[in-house]
């Protein structure tokens, strides 16, 4: 057959609220045109961000009243605790409240003044943590990844030359390298296997850890079997242990391709380090065998692990995020190539070529498809990353099995007529913004 359906059928419903144009112009300025100051009740099609957004299936639901909710060495910790070391093959499994967390407790203990951590792209929160302690956080992704016409199929690599050559200079201040799949900063686009192994065999060479920021691997690892010679016949799962077991260990948020709606993990082979972040753990998350979550979330961590990587599941995913994509792409709609696997992106700077780059057109462009059709995305250029920034890009991120075709069907006749009217369009202003990660909370103002 052709037609890829969505494998599930809807058991409950949630309703979603039309709004008036009016209404979203008032909610829109009470928000001072920052979309992560809206009520949610106020957006019909939520593509703000695909983090703890997806729907959870029965199984979940039934391991929620399963979780045991002991304070040590519950049961629902054990059953988290083998999968995530089934799934990604490390003996160390430290649960977090999200990715952050974990995040936060790793770059804790190796991060610090002087230190830099080479990724292909540190996303908002991996960067912050990061520079919080004094360390450099360094985006080395191949130069093509910031062409966004420029149709690859592992955009997300990152590029070796400038990995030797940081090696070589920089090699004992190197606490860690990184990999972000799929990487979301520059469109969700994956790493190939290829490149993971080049880049463990030069840190393992030269005595560094390499790691995984591992919120979208099942995606990434979908693409490695549809796109890389040699791994078609693998299941996804043959291929998440293979790409895992080139590194030493991962940060994981669970929102993501754990299909949970709240949850992460650090996991590791490195006792020493293991043992250093439960301690951190207790102090701020929790005992290490619940860190920061209830027993029955480690349950849905549990079984979401085992339906992210059903094959069925990932074609669907990834075909209908492709057909968003090609359907906006047909009509001449600026956007990122190929689609990304949790998303697709807007070029803002072609869709609004009048605008100047002061003017923050990502924002702009967001702020105008919230308008016209109630849809929320999320700049992902300027104002989240500053001068890092790839591009300015408005990403659509679709939440796991929660949008039907018809849902992105608006999605798509929303964005058309919004571009019919581009020139109309106007730019904004940033009227205040707080010390980091500004994009959460920053104003701005229609330029008049
Ligand atoms: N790493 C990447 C690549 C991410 O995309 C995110 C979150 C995190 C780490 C942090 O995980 O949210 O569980 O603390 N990204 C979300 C997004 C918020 O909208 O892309 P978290």
């Amino acid at each position: 057959m052709k037609t890829i359906i969505e494998p599930f059928r809807i058991k409950v419903v949630e309703p979603v609220r039309q709004t008036t144009a009016d209404e979203r112009k008032a909610a829109l300025a009470g928000a001072s045109w920052n979309l992560f100051q809206l009520a949610a009740d106020d957006v019909l099609i939520d593509l703000l961000t695909d983090s703890g957004t997806g729907a959870m299936s029965q199984e979940q639901w039934a391991g929620m009243m399963r979780g045991d909710e002991s304070y040590a060495g519950g049961r629902s910790y054990a059953r988290f605790a083998s999968k995530v070391q089934e799934v990604f093959g490390y003996e160390h499994v430290i649960p977090t409240h999200q990715g952050r967390a974990a995040e936060r407790i790793l770059f804790s203990l190796v991060g610090g003044k002087g230190r830099i951590i080479p990724n292909n792209t540190h996303f908002d929160t991996t960067r912050a943590n990061v520079e919080y302690t004094g360390a450099q956080a360094l985006d080395l992704v191949k130069s093509e990844a910031r062409d966004p016409t420029l149709e690859l199929p592992f955009k997300g690599d990152l590029d070796l030359g400038r990995l030797d050559a940081l090696i070589a200079k920089h090699r004992d201040n190197i606490p860690l390298a990184m990999l972000t799949i799929t990487n979301n900063a520059g469109g969700g686009q994956p790493v190939s296997f290829g490149n993971a192994q080049a880049v463990a065999e030069r840190c393992h060479a030269a005595g560094i850890p390499f790691w995984f920021d591992a919120c979208r691997f099942a995606e990434n690892c979908w693409f490695i079997k549809q796109r890389e010679p040699g791994f078609a016949d693998k299941s996804v799962k043959q291929i998440a242990r293979e790409l895992f077991a080139l590194g030493d260990g991962c940060t994981m948020s669970a929102k993501k391709d754990g299909l949970a709606n709240i949850g992460g993990f650090l996991a590791t082979n490195d006792a020493n380090l293991a043992a250093e972040a439960r301690n951190l753990l207790i102090m701020t998350e929790g005992f290490p065998t619940y860190g920061g979550l209830a027993g029955r979330d480690l349950e849905a961590i549990a079984q979401g692990l085992d339906e992210v990587l059903d094959e069925d599941y990932l074609r669907y995913r990834a075909v209908s995020t492709a057909y968003l994509c090609d359907h906006l792409h047909a009509a001449g709609v600026p956007v990122l190539r190929p689609a990304g696997g949790h998303a697709v992106y807007l070029d803002a700077e072609r869709f609004l070529p009048h605008l100047p780059k002061s003017q923050f057109p990502g924002q702009a462009l967001a702020c105008a498809l919230y308008l016209h059709g109630g849809i929320r995305s999320c700049e992902i250029g300027p104002v989240m990353f500053g001068e890092n920034a790839l591009m300015d890009l408005v990403r659509l991120a679709i939440p796991r099995r929660v949008y039907t075709q018809s849902h992105i069907d608006y999605t798509v006749e929303v964005i058309l007529e919004v571009f019919a009217k581009r020139h109309e369009i106007r730019g904004l202003e940033m009227t205040w913004q707080p010390k980091t990660l500004r994009h959460f909370t920053c104003h701005f103002a229609p330029i008049r």
